[in-house]
């Protein structure tokens, strides 16, 4: 038996654990322990998640919560210590770039239990992006690196990763993008905003560097306020922008903007159900920029570089920065059917799961 611990923390975990712990249950042999380190934890960051990607109740969860980064990374260190000495796994999956990613990957190296790193090599070159170096520590102790695009493959040789280390696979983010398509679609999330209009814009924001300074976030509001008279404008909030709107006296720029829809988190179905039918994305996240790629949607995202340029090369993908000129130029392009368009990456098919857990099975048993 291939006992395995399946590691969640952070809201764009959960549907990439989502498919591996689905492709799991056709190896009997494989046994998946799921483990939640609470790192986030409201209702609307983890629970309606873990129902919409129909994954089981964790089977282990932490309480870790938020905290500062030393503090909440120490945190999951001593309670995941105590989950290996418990369970002995044989591997430990991790996915992404968050704080719990990279704690629970040291606990697991320090105690001899193979890791296995899903969405490994990814590299912005930004050490002042906390998720960079989640990265890179994550990425120099893992026994099994799972890669999306193309680039990640040339970081991790650049670093001296030993190649038979090193699986391109495609991304298991995509696997739950289509498996969930046809359910997404049902999602009636537009009705319940009592959204007429069929087009709009889809905005997230929540990266530090643009909603903790008022000079970046208010470029972006500027922004804001010049595309919303041509095309309303949804906003689900992540909890860290909405502190810091009242932090930093932003709420009144905001009430201006009548297009401007601000909303709670949503879900992992509403949410796709309006992404799917965005006429444009503005975002600073980093699996947005991936998801717009694959449905072939134009994505402006705020931030001064990516990690993930296959976006950029070879999907709908545009980096902006926080230039709020900039910013209004490329929406409109879109506006006027100007925007650039994409293609699907390669192995981005839906099965990278499936080839994950099949790597996993034949070198570990
Ligand atoms: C984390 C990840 C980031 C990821 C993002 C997605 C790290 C370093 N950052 O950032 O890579 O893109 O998740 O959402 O791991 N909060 C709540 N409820 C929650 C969770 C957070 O209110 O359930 C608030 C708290 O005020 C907290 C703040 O959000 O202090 C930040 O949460 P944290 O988990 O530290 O980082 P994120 O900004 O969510």
């Amino acid at each position: 038996m291939i006992k395995v611990l399946n590691v969640v923390g952070a809201r764009p975990n959960f549907m990439k654990i989502a498919p591996i712990q689905r492709a799991m249950q056709a190896y009997s042999n494989v046994q998946p322990v799921l483990v939640h380190t609470g790192q986030h934890y409201d209702e609307k960051m983890s629970k309606l998640f873990f129902e919409d990607l129909q994954l089981p109740k964790p089977d282990i969860y932490l309480h870790v919560g938020s905290a500062s980064h030393a503090v909440q990374t120490a945190k999951i260190m001593i309670e995941f210590e105590k989950v290996i000495q418990q369970e002995k796994p044989d591997l430990v999956i991790v996915v992404g770039d968050v704080n719990s990613t990279a704690a629970c990957s040291l606990v697991a190296s320090k105690m001899g239990v193979k890791i296995a790193h899903v969405e490994a090599g990814l590299r912005s070159f930004d050490r002042a992006m906390p998720e960079e170096i989640n990265r890179m520590v994550t990425d120099v102790i893992s026994d099994f690196l799972f890669v999306t695009e193309k680039s990640g493959l040339v970081n991790l040789k650049k670093e001296g990763i030993a190649e038979e280390k090193i699986h391109f696979v495609g991304h298991v983010m995509i696997d739950s993008l289509i498996y969930f398509t046809e359910k997404a679609q049902q999602s009636d999330i537009k009705k319940r905003l009592h959204m007429d209009s069929k087009d709009y814009a889809l905005v997230t924001l929540h990266r530090p560097s643009n909603v903790d300074s008022k000079i970046n976030f208010t470029k972006l509001l500027e922004a804001f306020d010049v595309i919303e008279k041509d095309l309303p404008i949804l906003f689900p909030i992540h909890p860290r922008s909405k502190k810091m709107i009242e932090n930093l006296q932003l709420q009144d720029t905001i009430d201006k903007m009548k297009n401007l829809h601000i909303m709670e988190p949503l879900g992992y179905l509403d949410f796709m159900h309006l992404l799917h039918n965005a006429k444009l994305v503005l975002t600073d996240s980093g699996g947005i920029q991936e998801e717009t790629t694959y449905l072939g949607i134009p994505c402006i995202t705020m931030r001064e570089n990516t990690e993930r340029p296959i976006t950029v090369e070879v999907g709908t993908n545009t980096i902006v920065g926080t230039n709020t000129a900039l910013i209004i130029e490329e929406a409109k392009k879109v506006l006027d059917g100007k925007n650039k368009k994409g293609q699907i990456p390669d192995l981005w098919d839906g099965k990278s799961a499936e080839r994950i857990v099949s790597i996993i099975n034949k070198e570990l048993s």
